[in-house]
């Protein structure tokens, strides 16, 4: 399996700050896989991120990212990936549609190419009849694949998405795990981050646990799993979220609100 992503002692301290936010870090991840950094608020997830996609310089450390290095190559490793932020920065006034083909054109897309691409990324994240809506009236749901579907245009080697779902309902949330999980299939790297461990559950095939800037625990989901224990069957109800779902339905309640 191809390496696309492979971190030695990635550090960062910040000027007059004590401790690193991230101390040390080692991470690697295959084509096709899914790659969860997890943790409290102040971990070092966003910061690790960052540093992974160029928008800030390691103080210490390696990586190589898509073939490429992050501190030698930065201008190769945007171009092999995509990135979506905690806050997105799309323009709200224009529509979904209008959006795609600016970042297309400004990815250097000619215009028809631009288009198609759109097109193409709004039947895949399920947008078509938003298209033409400004997408600052968008649900936090739509607006969380509109920005996923910008961050793939030049269809990236590695996706990076910082906190996929905060602040999502769960039918919004489900929605949002299917179209990751369309994105892996088709052979996309993913690295998340996540506070939550069911997501890391839901999406990941490896987790890095950070603490305090350091690596806590890594591994495979499922040695993670056995490390939890031995396995148990358990029986419980349903859950007040089976509820959610049956009453706003899985794929519509978004749209109506
Ligand atoms: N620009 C910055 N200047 C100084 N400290 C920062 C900066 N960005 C993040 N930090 C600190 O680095 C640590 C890790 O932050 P962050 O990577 O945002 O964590 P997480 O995303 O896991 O919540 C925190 O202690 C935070 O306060
Ligand atoms: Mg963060």
């Amino acid at each position: 399996m191809t390496v696309v992503l492979e971190a030695e002692g990635l550090t960062k301290r910040f000027p007059g700050r004590q401790a690193a936010a991230v101390d040390g870090v080692d991470l690697r991840l295959e084509e096709g896989r899914v790659l969860a950094l997890l943790g409290a608020n102040g971990a070092g997830k966003t910061t690790t991120l960052r540093m992974l996609t160029t928008l800030t310089r390691p103080t210490g450390g390696s990586a190589r990212v898509a073939g490429a290095d992050i501190r030698t190559s930065g201008s190769a490793v945007r171009r092999r990936i995509g990135v979506v932020g905690q806050y997105a920065a799309l323009d709200e006034v224009l529509s979904g549609r209008a959006n795609l083909v600016l970042f297309g054109r400004l990815l250097g897309l000619a215009p028809a190419a631009a288009r198609q691409r759109a097109a193409e990324l709004l039947v895949q994240f399920d947008l078509v009849e938003a298209a033409g809506r400004p997408v600052g009236q968008y649900s936090g749901g739509m607006r969380r694949r509109i920005d996923l579907a910008v961050a793939l245009i030049n269809r990236p080697r590695v996706l990076f998405v910082d906190e996929p779902t905060t602040g999502l309902d769960p039918v919004a949330r489900r929605s949002l795990w299917d179209a990751v999980r369309e994105l892996v299939d088709k052979g996309t790297a993913v690295v998340l981050t996540t506070q939550y461990l069911e997501e890391a559950d839901a999406l990941a095939d490896d987790v890095v646990f950070l603490r305090d800037g350091s690596v806590a625990l890594a591994g495979s989901i499922d040695e993670l799993r056995l490390l939890a224990g031995p396995p148990r069957i358990e029986t419980r109800p349903p859950s007040l979220e089976d509820l959610y779902l049956t009453l706003y339905g899985p794929t519509t309640a978004e749209e109506n609100r």
